[in-house]
Protein backbone atom coordinates (compact mmCIF):
# COMPACT_ATOMS: atom_id res chain seq x y z
CA UNK A 1 0.00 0.00 0.00
CA UNK A 2 0.98 3.57 -1.07
CA UNK A 3 0.07 6.05 1.87
CA UNK A 4 0.39 10.07 0.06
CA UNK A 5 0.18 12.53 3.01
CA UNK A 6 2.52 15.27 4.89
CA UNK A 7 4.88 13.43 7.32
CA UNK A 8 5.98 14.23 10.54
CA UNK A 9 8.36 12.35 13.36
CA UNK A 10 11.03 12.48 15.61
CA UNK A 11 14.42 10.46 15.12
CA UNK A 12 15.78 11.83 17.97
CA UNK A 13 14.60 13.87 21.51
CA UNK A 14 13.71 16.95 20.54
CA UNK A 15 14.23 17.03 16.79
CA UNK A 16 11.34 17.37 13.92
CA UNK A 17 11.28 15.55 10.51
CA UNK A 18 9.16 16.74 8.40
CA UNK A 19 7.99 16.22 4.66
CA UNK A 20 5.53 18.55 3.30
CA UNK A 21 4.72 16.00 0.32
CA UNK A 22 5.65 12.92 1.57
CA UNK A 23 4.89 9.05 0.68
CA UNK A 24 5.00 5.84 2.84
CA UNK A 25 5.40 2.63 1.08
CA UNK A 26 4.42 -0.93 3.08
CA UNK A 27 4.87 -3.80 2.16
CA UNK A 28 3.30 -6.93 2.40
CA UNK A 29 4.66 -7.83 5.76
CA UNK A 30 3.74 -4.53 7.15
CA UNK A 31 7.08 -3.30 6.89
CA UNK A 32 7.92 0.46 5.85
CA UNK A 33 9.39 0.14 2.61
CA UNK A 34 9.93 3.32 1.87
CA UNK A 35 8.90 6.61 3.42
CA UNK A 36 10.58 10.05 2.35
CA UNK A 37 9.77 12.90 0.14
CA UNK A 38 6.91 11.98 -2.99
CA UNK A 39 9.39 13.40 -5.18
CA UNK A 40 11.96 10.78 -4.95
CA UNK A 41 9.64 7.82 -4.70
CA UNK A 42 6.99 8.22 -6.63
CA UNK A 43 6.20 7.34 -10.36
CA UNK A 44 3.52 6.02 -12.14
CA UNK A 45 4.74 2.52 -12.23
CA UNK A 46 4.61 2.24 -8.41
CA UNK A 47 1.06 3.93 -8.46
CA UNK A 48 0.16 1.41 -10.77
CA UNK A 49 1.28 -1.62 -8.74
CA UNK A 50 0.12 -0.79 -5.43
CA UNK A 51 -3.48 0.10 -3.94
CA UNK A 52 -3.47 3.75 -2.74
CA UNK A 53 -4.79 5.17 0.44
CA UNK A 54 -7.70 7.47 -0.13
CA UNK A 55 -7.54 10.28 1.60
CA UNK A 56 -10.62 12.25 2.48
CA UNK A 57 -12.13 14.98 0.91
CA UNK A 58 -10.67 18.26 1.47
CA UNK A 59 -8.02 16.93 4.08
CA UNK A 60 -5.34 18.23 5.10
CA UNK A 61 -3.79 14.41 5.98
CA UNK A 62 -0.80 14.13 7.94
CA UNK A 63 1.27 10.63 8.87
CA UNK A 64 3.16 10.22 12.02
CA UNK A 65 4.27 7.57 14.04
CA UNK A 66 1.71 5.54 16.17
CA UNK A 67 1.57 6.83 19.79
CA UNK A 68 2.77 4.73 22.05
CA UNK A 69 1.34 4.73 25.67
CA UNK A 70 3.49 2.68 28.32
CA UNK A 71 0.88 3.00 31.72
CA UNK A 72 -2.69 2.60 31.51
CA UNK A 73 -5.24 0.50 33.17
CA UNK A 74 -8.08 -1.54 31.09
CA UNK A 75 -10.58 -2.20 33.74
CA UNK A 76 -10.24 1.55 34.91
CA UNK A 77 -11.35 3.00 31.95
CA UNK A 78 -14.94 3.39 32.82
CA UNK A 79 -14.88 5.16 36.14
CA UNK A 80 -12.27 7.98 34.87
CA UNK A 81 -12.63 11.39 36.44
CA UNK A 82 -14.25 10.09 39.75
CA UNK A 83 -12.89 12.72 42.18
CA UNK A 84 -10.38 12.36 45.50
CA UNK A 85 -8.13 14.43 45.74
CA UNK A 86 -4.75 11.63 46.69
CA UNK A 87 -4.20 8.31 45.59
CA UNK A 88 -5.22 6.06 47.94
CA UNK A 89 -8.30 7.27 49.16
CA UNK A 90 -9.11 7.26 45.43
CA UNK A 91 -7.64 4.07 45.07
CA UNK A 92 -9.86 2.65 48.16
CA UNK A 93 -13.09 4.24 46.91
CA UNK A 94 -12.77 3.80 43.40
CA UNK A 95 -10.95 1.33 42.12
CA UNK A 96 -10.59 -1.58 44.07
CA UNK A 97 -14.02 -1.92 44.20
CA UNK A 98 -13.97 -1.83 39.92
CA UNK A 99 -10.85 -4.12 39.61
CA UNK A 100 -12.96 -6.24 41.86
CA UNK A 101 -15.50 -6.78 39.52
CA UNK A 102 -13.59 -7.52 36.29
CA UNK A 103 -14.00 -10.95 36.26
CA UNK A 104 -15.73 -13.49 33.80
CA UNK A 105 -16.41 -13.66 29.87
CA UNK A 106 -18.59 -10.50 30.54
CA UNK A 107 -15.87 -8.50 30.41
CA UNK A 108 -15.30 -8.73 27.03
CA UNK A 109 -17.13 -6.12 25.14
CA UNK A 110 -15.28 -3.53 27.33
CA UNK A 111 -12.19 -5.03 26.62
CA UNK A 112 -13.29 -4.54 22.86
CA UNK A 113 -14.37 -1.22 23.47
CA UNK A 114 -11.50 -0.24 25.20
CA UNK A 115 -9.18 -1.41 22.55
CA UNK A 116 -11.38 0.12 19.85
CA UNK A 117 -11.37 3.42 21.71
CA UNK A 118 -7.01 3.33 22.07
CA UNK A 119 -7.16 2.71 18.65
CA UNK A 120 -9.47 5.91 17.91
CA UNK A 121 -6.84 8.18 19.97
CA UNK A 122 -4.15 7.17 18.31
CA UNK A 123 -2.04 4.70 20.14
CA UNK A 124 -0.90 1.62 18.34
CA UNK A 125 1.02 0.11 21.23
CA UNK A 126 0.02 0.28 25.13
CA UNK A 127 1.39 -1.17 27.96
CA UNK A 128 -1.52 -2.23 30.12
CA UNK A 129 -2.73 -3.40 33.52
CA UNK A 130 -5.71 -5.75 34.16
CA UNK A 131 -6.92 -6.48 37.39
CA UNK A 132 -5.44 -9.53 39.68
CA UNK A 133 -8.75 -11.85 38.01
CA UNK A 134 -6.46 -14.95 35.54
CA UNK A 135 -9.72 -15.30 33.37
CA UNK A 136 -10.00 -11.33 32.58
CA UNK A 137 -6.23 -11.17 31.70
CA UNK A 138 -6.18 -14.20 29.34
CA UNK A 139 -9.05 -12.46 27.62
CA UNK A 140 -7.88 -9.30 27.42
CA UNK A 141 -4.37 -11.06 25.48
CA UNK A 142 -7.26 -13.05 23.53
CA UNK A 143 -9.08 -9.79 22.13
CA UNK A 144 -5.89 -8.19 21.85
CA UNK A 145 -4.59 -11.31 19.38
CA UNK A 146 -8.13 -11.03 17.58
CA UNK A 147 -7.67 -7.12 16.74
CA UNK A 148 -3.85 -7.38 16.17
CA UNK A 149 -3.00 -5.07 18.45
CA UNK A 150 0.52 -4.45 20.09
CA UNK A 151 0.46 -4.41 23.72
CA UNK A 152 1.97 -5.29 26.94
CA UNK A 153 -0.24 -6.87 29.54
CA UNK A 154 0.05 -7.79 33.05
CA UNK A 155 -2.08 -9.12 35.68
CA UNK A 156 -1.69 -6.97 38.93
CA UNK A 157 0.41 -9.28 41.99
CA UNK A 158 -0.96 -8.57 45.58
CA UNK A 159 -1.01 -10.07 48.56
CA UNK A 160 -1.64 -7.35 51.29
CA UNK A 161 -4.13 -5.04 52.09
CA UNK A 162 -6.83 -4.98 49.12
CA UNK A 163 -9.11 -6.98 47.32
CA UNK A 164 -9.29 -10.55 46.31
CA UNK A 165 -7.84 -13.57 47.91
CA UNK A 166 -7.78 -12.22 51.90
CA UNK A 167 -4.87 -14.65 53.02
CA UNK A 168 -1.85 -13.39 52.18
CA UNK A 169 -0.05 -17.01 51.78
CA UNK A 170 -2.70 -18.08 49.98
CA UNK A 171 -2.81 -14.72 47.64
CA UNK A 172 0.80 -15.00 47.12
CA UNK A 173 0.80 -18.94 45.67
CA UNK A 174 -2.16 -18.04 43.46
CA UNK A 175 -0.55 -14.98 42.13
CA UNK A 176 3.04 -16.72 40.84
CA UNK A 177 1.00 -19.51 39.58
CA UNK A 178 -1.63 -16.90 37.76
CA UNK A 179 1.12 -14.62 36.74
CA UNK A 180 3.90 -17.91 35.78
CA UNK A 181 0.51 -19.45 33.34
CA UNK A 182 0.00 -16.31 31.99
CA UNK A 183 3.63 -15.34 31.00
CA UNK A 184 4.19 -18.95 29.64
CA UNK A 185 0.81 -18.64 27.30
CA UNK A 186 1.28 -14.56 26.30
CA UNK A 187 4.56 -13.46 26.49
CA UNK A 188 5.96 -13.11 22.78
CA UNK A 189 2.78 -14.01 21.14
CA UNK A 190 1.28 -12.92 17.73
CA UNK A 191 4.39 -13.09 15.98
CA UNK A 192 5.64 -11.02 18.85
CA UNK A 193 2.86 -8.67 19.25
CA UNK A 194 2.04 -9.31 22.30
CA UNK A 195 4.46 -9.51 25.58
CA UNK A 196 3.90 -10.09 29.03
CA UNK A 197 4.48 -7.29 32.21
CA UNK A 198 4.77 -9.17 35.74
CA UNK A 199 2.93 -6.63 37.58
CA UNK A 200 3.56 -6.13 41.33
CA UNK A 201 0.92 -3.32 42.13
CA UNK A 202 3.13 -1.67 44.35
CA UNK A 203 5.23 -1.86 47.56
CA UNK A 204 1.72 -1.03 49.84
CA UNK A 205 -0.22 -4.04 48.55
CA UNK A 206 3.05 -6.28 48.25
CA UNK A 207 4.96 -8.51 50.30
CA UNK A 208 8.91 -8.22 50.09
CA UNK A 209 8.77 -12.37 49.62
CA UNK A 210 5.63 -11.82 46.42
CA UNK A 211 7.83 -8.81 44.84
CA UNK A 212 10.91 -11.27 45.13
CA UNK A 213 9.08 -14.22 43.68
CA UNK A 214 7.94 -11.52 41.06
CA UNK A 215 11.25 -10.72 40.04
CA UNK A 216 11.96 -14.51 39.51
CA UNK A 217 9.31 -15.41 37.31
CA UNK A 218 9.93 -12.26 34.85
CA UNK A 219 13.58 -13.36 35.12
CA UNK A 220 12.53 -16.89 33.78
CA UNK A 221 10.65 -15.90 31.10
CA UNK A 222 12.85 -12.40 30.13
CA UNK A 223 9.69 -10.30 29.99
CA UNK A 224 8.75 -6.68 31.67
CA UNK A 225 7.84 -5.76 35.06
CA UNK A 226 5.52 -2.93 35.83
CA UNK A 227 4.52 -1.23 38.98
CA UNK A 228 4.32 2.35 40.69
CA UNK A 229 7.04 3.98 42.24
CA UNK A 230 6.86 7.33 44.23
CA UNK A 231 3.85 8.91 43.17
CA UNK A 232 2.41 10.06 46.36
CA UNK A 233 3.52 11.74 49.88
CA UNK A 234 1.08 9.38 52.00
CA UNK A 235 1.97 6.18 49.83
CA UNK A 236 5.99 6.92 50.29
CA UNK A 237 4.85 7.22 54.04
CA UNK A 238 3.88 3.87 54.03
CA UNK A 239 6.47 2.30 52.62
CA UNK A 240 8.60 3.90 54.94
CA UNK A 241 6.36 2.45 57.99
CA UNK A 242 6.27 -1.12 55.97
CA UNK A 243 10.07 -1.32 54.97
CA UNK A 244 12.08 0.39 57.61
CA UNK A 245 15.57 -1.21 56.99
CA UNK A 246 15.66 0.61 53.18
CA UNK A 247 17.13 3.30 52.69
CA UNK A 248 14.26 4.85 50.67
CA UNK A 249 11.09 3.40 48.47
CA UNK A 250 13.49 2.71 45.19
CA UNK A 251 15.55 0.20 47.68
CA UNK A 252 12.86 -1.92 48.22
CA UNK A 253 12.53 -2.40 44.36
CA UNK A 254 16.31 -2.98 44.58
CA UNK A 255 16.22 -5.54 47.39
CA UNK A 256 13.28 -7.14 45.41
CA UNK A 257 15.36 -7.85 42.35
CA UNK A 258 12.60 -6.06 40.41
CA UNK A 259 15.06 -3.15 38.62
CA UNK A 260 16.34 -4.09 35.48
CA UNK A 261 16.14 -2.85 31.43
CA UNK A 262 13.03 -4.36 31.04
CA UNK A 263 11.23 -2.72 34.34
CA UNK A 264 9.34 0.20 34.03
CA UNK A 265 8.09 2.54 36.80
CA UNK A 266 4.98 4.05 36.86
CA UNK A 267 5.21 8.07 38.54
CA UNK A 268 8.38 8.27 39.81
CA UNK A 269 7.93 11.87 41.25
CA UNK A 270 9.59 12.54 44.22
CA UNK A 271 12.69 10.68 44.19
CA UNK A 272 15.70 11.36 46.06
CA UNK A 273 19.52 12.04 44.28
CA UNK A 274 20.38 8.23 45.57
CA UNK A 275 17.22 6.87 44.21
CA UNK A 276 17.46 8.65 40.63
CA UNK A 277 20.98 7.05 40.79
CA UNK A 278 19.60 3.69 41.76
CA UNK A 279 17.36 3.80 38.74
CA UNK A 280 19.61 4.55 36.03
CA UNK A 281 22.43 2.16 37.51
CA UNK A 282 20.22 -0.33 37.06
CA UNK A 283 18.71 0.49 33.50
CA UNK A 284 15.18 1.02 34.67
CA UNK A 285 13.23 2.77 32.87
CA UNK A 286 10.19 5.47 33.71
CA UNK A 287 6.91 6.49 32.78
CA UNK A 288 5.60 9.76 33.15
CA UNK A 289 1.93 10.32 33.45
CA UNK A 290 1.88 13.49 34.12
CA UNK A 291 -2.60 14.57 33.61
CA UNK A 292 -2.59 11.53 36.21
CA UNK A 293 -0.18 13.54 38.60
CA UNK A 294 -2.57 16.54 38.32
CA UNK A 295 -5.74 14.91 38.44
CA UNK A 296 -4.50 13.17 42.00
CA UNK A 297 -2.06 16.24 42.85
CA UNK A 298 0.83 13.92 43.05
CA UNK A 299 3.73 16.54 42.09
CA UNK A 300 5.63 17.68 38.97
CA UNK A 301 7.73 14.21 37.40
CA UNK A 302 11.17 15.55 37.75
CA UNK A 303 11.83 14.60 33.89
CA UNK A 304 15.12 16.49 33.54
CA UNK A 305 16.46 14.80 36.22
CA UNK A 306 15.49 11.02 35.36
CA UNK A 307 16.71 11.61 31.49
CA UNK A 308 20.02 13.67 32.45
CA UNK A 309 20.85 10.51 34.64
CA UNK A 310 20.05 8.85 31.29
CA UNK A 311 16.69 7.16 32.53
CA UNK A 312 14.66 6.04 29.53
CA UNK A 313 11.42 8.06 29.65
CA UNK A 314 8.00 7.60 27.70
CA UNK A 315 5.04 8.77 28.71
CA UNK A 316 1.70 7.22 30.07
CA UNK A 317 -2.09 8.01 30.26
CA UNK A 318 -2.68 6.25 33.66
CA UNK A 319 -6.11 5.91 33.26
CA UNK A 320 -8.62 5.90 35.53
CA UNK A 321 -6.08 8.70 37.47
CA UNK A 322 -5.33 10.67 34.28
CA UNK A 323 -8.73 11.23 32.89
CA UNK A 324 -8.65 10.01 29.29
CA UNK A 325 -6.23 7.85 26.92
CA UNK A 326 -5.60 11.01 24.68
CA UNK A 327 -2.06 11.20 24.32
CA UNK A 328 -1.91 14.40 22.51
CA UNK A 329 -3.14 15.69 26.06
CA UNK A 330 -0.77 13.70 27.68
CA UNK A 331 2.20 15.37 26.41
CA UNK A 332 0.63 18.90 26.85
CA UNK A 333 0.56 18.10 30.18
CA UNK A 334 3.84 16.86 30.23
CA UNK A 335 4.76 19.87 28.80
CA UNK A 336 3.01 22.16 31.33
CA UNK A 337 4.58 20.09 33.74
CA UNK A 338 8.38 21.20 33.34
CA UNK A 339 6.76 24.50 32.56
CA UNK A 340 5.63 24.75 36.62
CA UNK A 341 9.09 23.42 37.38
CA UNK A 342 10.91 25.96 35.12
CA UNK A 343 8.91 28.90 36.81
CA UNK A 344 9.50 27.63 40.00
CA UNK A 345 13.24 27.36 39.08
CA UNK A 346 14.38 28.81 35.86
CA UNK A 347 17.46 26.78 35.34
CA UNK A 348 15.18 23.73 34.79
CA UNK A 349 15.05 23.71 30.48
CA UNK A 350 11.45 23.37 29.74
CA UNK A 351 10.13 20.68 27.22
CA UNK A 352 9.47 21.46 23.91
CA UNK A 353 6.39 19.86 21.46
CA UNK A 354 9.02 18.14 19.28
CA UNK A 355 10.01 16.45 22.71
CA UNK A 356 6.92 15.79 23.59
CA UNK A 357 5.84 13.74 20.70
CA UNK A 358 9.52 12.01 20.77
CA UNK A 359 8.64 10.94 24.23
CA UNK A 360 5.24 9.78 22.89
CA UNK A 361 6.71 7.48 20.43
CA UNK A 362 10.27 6.82 19.94
CA UNK A 363 10.98 7.51 23.34
CA UNK A 364 8.22 5.34 24.45
CA UNK A 365 9.80 2.47 21.80
CA UNK A 366 13.12 2.66 23.34
CA UNK A 367 11.38 2.38 26.60
CA UNK A 368 10.34 -0.84 25.81
CA UNK A 369 13.42 -1.84 23.70
CA UNK A 370 11.46 -1.69 20.85
CA UNK A 371 13.37 1.38 19.32
CA UNK A 372 14.51 -0.61 16.15
CA UNK A 373 11.06 -2.00 15.44
CA UNK A 374 8.42 1.09 15.67
CA UNK A 375 8.75 4.62 17.38
CA UNK A 376 9.61 6.58 13.61
CA UNK A 377 8.50 6.40 10.28
CA UNK A 378 11.82 4.90 9.04
CA UNK A 379 12.53 2.23 6.26
CA UNK A 380 12.67 -1.37 7.70
CA UNK A 381 10.45 -0.44 10.77
CA UNK A 382 7.16 -2.18 11.09
CA UNK A 383 4.27 0.23 9.90
CA UNK A 384 2.44 1.14 13.12
CA UNK A 385 1.16 5.02 12.05
CA UNK A 386 -1.40 7.42 13.08
CA UNK A 387 -2.99 9.42 10.31
CA UNK A 388 -4.80 11.85 10.69
CA UNK A 389 -6.25 15.07 9.36
CA UNK A 390 -5.08 18.53 10.88
CA UNK A 391 -8.22 20.46 9.83
CA UNK A 392 -10.24 18.57 12.48
CA UNK A 393 -7.88 19.79 15.01
CA UNK A 394 -7.18 23.52 13.58
CA UNK A 395 -9.77 26.59 14.19
CA UNK A 396 -12.47 27.18 12.22
CA UNK A 397 -11.74 23.43 10.11
CA UNK A 398 -8.55 24.88 9.65
CA UNK A 399 -10.29 26.78 6.82
CA UNK A 400 -8.35 30.42 7.78
CA UNK A 401 -4.92 29.03 9.70
CA UNK A 402 -3.05 29.27 6.35
CA UNK A 403 0.47 27.25 5.34
CA UNK A 404 2.04 25.55 8.46
CA UNK A 405 5.58 24.95 8.93
CA UNK A 406 6.72 21.82 10.93
CA UNK A 407 6.78 23.40 14.73
CA UNK A 408 3.92 25.13 13.68
CA UNK A 409 2.38 21.35 13.24
CA UNK A 410 4.10 19.68 16.30
CA UNK A 411 2.32 22.31 18.31
CA UNK A 412 -1.19 22.23 17.00
CA UNK A 413 -1.08 18.54 17.43
CA UNK A 414 0.18 18.59 21.21
CA UNK A 415 -2.29 21.30 22.59
CA UNK A 416 -5.33 20.59 20.71
CA UNK A 417 -4.87 17.03 19.23
CA UNK A 418 -7.19 14.14 19.61
CA UNK A 419 -9.65 11.59 18.39
CA UNK A 420 -11.49 13.85 16.35
CA UNK A 421 -8.86 13.86 13.84
CA UNK A 422 -7.75 10.22 13.25
CA UNK A 423 -8.52 8.93 10.30
CA UNK A 424 -6.63 5.77 9.98
CA UNK A 425 -4.27 4.09 12.12
CA UNK A 426 -2.05 1.15 11.34
CA UNK A 427 -0.22 -1.66 13.18
CA UNK A 428 2.24 -3.70 11.49
CA UNK A 429 0.41 -2.65 7.95
CA UNK A 430 -2.72 -4.02 9.10
CA UNK A 431 -5.22 -1.02 9.92
CA UNK A 432 -6.90 -0.47 12.84
CA UNK A 433 -9.47 2.22 12.63
N1 LIG B 1 -0.54 3.03 42.64
C1 LIG B 1 -0.94 1.76 42.88
N2 LIG B 1 -1.99 1.40 42.10
C2 LIG B 1 -2.25 2.49 41.34
C3 LIG B 1 -3.22 2.74 40.32
O1 LIG B 1 -4.06 1.91 39.97
N3 LIG B 1 -3.19 3.98 39.77
C4 LIG B 1 -2.27 4.91 40.13
N4 LIG B 1 -2.29 6.11 39.54
N5 LIG B 1 -1.36 4.69 41.08
C5 LIG B 1 -1.35 3.48 41.68
ZN1 LIG C 1 -0.93 3.22 37.24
Amino acid sequence: MIIRASLLDTPSPGNLRHYEDGVIIIDEHGVIAAAGASSDLLSETLLEQHDVFEAPADSRLLCVPGLIDIHTHLPQYPVVARREDALLPWLERHIFPTELDFQGPGQRSLIEAFFEELAANGTTTVVLYSAVWEDSTALAFEVAAEKGVRAVIGKIMMDEGSYGEPHPLKARRKSLEETTRLAKEWHGANKGLLDYAVSPRFAVTCSIDLMKEAATVAKDFDCYIQTHLSENDAEIEKVRERFPDNANYTDVYREAGLLGEKTILGHAIHLSDPEIDLLAFSGARVAHCPTANFFLNSGLCPVHSLRSAGIPVGLGSDVAAGPELNLWQVMRSAIETQGVRRMLDDSIPGLTPADAIYLATLGGASVLGKDKIIGSLDQGKEADLLLLDLNHILPLDGRFSGDLDPQDIATTLVYRGGPQATVATFTRGRQMV
